[in-house]
């Protein structure tokens, strides 16, 4: 989704703006713009194109100036366009956004009977006409800016210059992330940390409703009401290795290969013999869980699928009831909230416009506590939630959510035997052998990696078809749903993941040789009915890939290919099984030529609704 990075510095700041943008080019875009001040000048350049296309015509017409604002649009209101792309400008203002200012239309209509005319369809120059009439009415730049937010409703990150003040860079936020970069002798903005780790790692994290005046040797931060707030600084620990693809080809192929690594992190310093260790969740000290009767998840897209195989995790360890819901559902209905119930949010970003809605509105609904899994420490999520879990995935870049999605599993894993110890569940030689069992997954997970190149040369049979089946039971049935997601978002192969025992009520009419049938069948205890299932597809003459254990021993025939992965305590089956799918989808777009880390239309982290 859009990107913002502003600086002000005493040298030229477009090769910096230019690098943020390039960094944050794995958000999702439509595309980009540079503006910059020089002699009293604004220097401004926008593209319908790539990030690269912008510094080519940089380095062509040059952008100089030590003050700066470049952006990347994902777009909303009106399609993407070099009109609509940001930074825009009025004669003495120019203004980058991220998010989406709702009442947009009334103000169109209020700042056009003034006089005011628009070259875009954009609810940004809306509200920047708007900062500029307040300025016209006499107020300095700062206090317009404050002005005209009070009258502003919806989501944004800004970042707004003056031609007539070229000391001076302003920013502001609600529920659209930003923050501020702390130089020597320099600072800067940007809605994500990634764009500005080549000049610094210390940040200050804007929390919602402040706005920021930030010079050269100054960064002052103001509330909603314009009166100062102190905040903390926090240095980053990531490093330019966590955003580099090293040896990968692509972001997404680099992270699926990290995944064993990532789940030993997530479980680093977190287990005990027989259990969870005391501080594996953040907040537990405040906020006793032992209270819980019910659980309550709410995620999107990929967090929503491993949401779904939570539940049957802590169904079966905790015996606590557990629905899962979309939060863009969720958000929008009266939901009944039993007596007790745990809240869970899960985000790769901390940032997705909806989950974050429903956290603030699971507040207000009376749940007992609200935890979240998260793989963004300074993320708006875990800040307002009373427990957290990080998933320390590090830093994931492609679009697709690979090793983001194999951390959750295992928070979920981690929260089901917490819960399980706590609730009395589970007894202490079962405890012990599930955390032998998670001691194990990075082991299998670099096992199932192993099946990389059988899966590429698979891929190639993919190739030409336009639909694909997914089957699973069980704990594997979302597991299915992620393979089939997963399939659709990079390769544009269309893809519909479902529990086999529903063939029969619909897809089954879609199967025929020109439809692959990708099926997840581990050797668990509904491994025999999904054999039935195999076999209804088997009959209609459908071309089956199965992802099956090692030691079932199935065989290949005319109408089925077998791929194996190591046995493994039926729990942690979901986590293994996922990574084949994932290869498959990687190598299916590299071979349809698709834009791997930046799919189209696809954002990182969808900060509007
Ligand atoms: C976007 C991303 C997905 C992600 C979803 C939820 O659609 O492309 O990969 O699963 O948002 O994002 P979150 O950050 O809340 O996990």
């Amino acid at each position: 989704m859009c990107g913002i990075v502003g600086a002000i510095a005493q040298r030229d700041v477009s090769e910096i703006l230019l690098e943020g943008l390039s960094r944050l080019e794995y958000r999702g875009y439509d595309s980009a713009g540079i503006c910059t001040v020089a002699d009293g000048k604004f220097h401004c350049l926008k593209t319908i194109e790539k990030v690269q296309a912008l510094r080519t015509e940089v380095a062509k017409a040059g952008c100089p100036g030590g003050l700066g604002i470049a952006h990347t649009r994902w777009a909303t209101h009106g399609g993407p366009s070099v009109v609509n792309a940001h930074p825009h400008l009025t004669e003495r203002l120019a203004m980058c956004h991220n998010g989406i200012i709702e009442n947009y239309q009334q103000l169109k209509d209020k700042l056009q009977a003034q006089g005011y005319q628009f070259k875009s369809q954009t609810d940004t120059e809306v509200l920047l006409c708007l900062i500029d009439s307040l300025v016209k009415t006499g107020l300095d730049t700062q206090e317009a800016f404050r002005q005209a937010l009070l009258q502003a409703e919806g989501s944004y990150a800004l970042a707004l210059i003056d031609r007539e003040h070229p000391g001076d860079l302003y920013g502001a936020r609600r529920h659209s992330p930003l923050v501020v970069g702390l130089g020597i002798g320099e600072n800067f903005l940007a809605s994500d940390v990634l764009a500005l780790l080549p000049v610094t790692r210390r940040f200050i994290y804007l929390d919602d409703g402040e706005l920021v005046h930030i010079t050269r040797g100054s960064v002052e931060i103001f509330n909603a009401q314009g009166q100062r707030v102190e905040k903390d600084i926090a240095e980053s620990s990531l490093d330019a290795e966590s955003i580099s693809k090293g040896r990968y080809r692509h972001f997404m192929q680099k992270e699926i290969f990290e995944q064993p690594q990532a789940l030993e992190n997530t479980a680093m310093g977190r287990l005990s013999a027989d259990g969870i260790a005391p501080d594996a969740i953040s907040g537990l000290a405040q906020h006793d869980l032992s209270a819980v009767d019910n659980i309550k998840i709410v995620a999107c897209g990929t967090s929503y699928h491993a949401g779904l195989v939570g539940k049957y995790w802590l169904e079966e360890l905790t015996g606590l009831a557990t629905s899962v819901e979309i939060a863009s559902e969720y958000r929008y209905r009266k939901a009944v909230v039993k007596e007790n119930t745990l809240f869970v949010t899960i985000s790769q970003s901390g940032e997705t416009a909806d989950t974050l809605a429903c956290l603030r509105l699971a507040k207000e609904q009376g749940y007992l506590k609200t935890l979240c899994i998260c793989n963004v420490h300074s993320s708006s999520l875990v800040r307002e939630s009373d427990l957290s879990l990080l998933t320390r995935a590090g830093a994931e870049i492609g679009v697709a959510s690979t090793k983001a999605f194999v951390t959750q599993l295992l928070c979920l894993l981690l929260l089901s035997l917490y819960l399980g110890e706590v609730k009395g569940t589970l007894s202490a030689p079962r405890r012990t052998q599930l955390v032998e069992s998670i001691k194990k997954l990075p082991a299998l997970c670099r096992d199932a990696l192993g099946q990389d190149e059988a899966i590429r040369q698979l891929a190639q049979e993919f190739a030409g078809k336009h639909h694909c089946l997914f089957l699973g039971r069980g704990i594997m049935y979302p597991i299915a749903l992620e393979g089939a997601l997963k399939l659709k978002e990079i390769s544009y192969i269309h893809a519909e993941g479902y529990a086999a025992g529903e063939l029969k009520h619909g897809p089954i009419a879609l199967i025929d040789k020109d439809m692959p049938v990708v099926v997840v069948a581990p050797d668990n205890a509904l491994l025999s009915k999904l054999l039935s299932n195999i076999e209804e597809v088997r009959a209609r003459g459908g071309l089956l890939y199965i992802f099956s254990t090692r030691s079932l021993k199935l065989k290949n025939d005319a109408h089925s290919r077998i791929f194996t992965l190591p046995d493994a305590d039926e729990l942690l089956q979901p986590l293994i099984f996922t990574i084949p799918l994932q290869l498959l989808s990687y190598h299916c777009a590299v071979i349809n030529g698709t834009d791997v880390d930046q799919p189209r239309n696809l954002a990182k982290a969808v900060t509007v609704e």
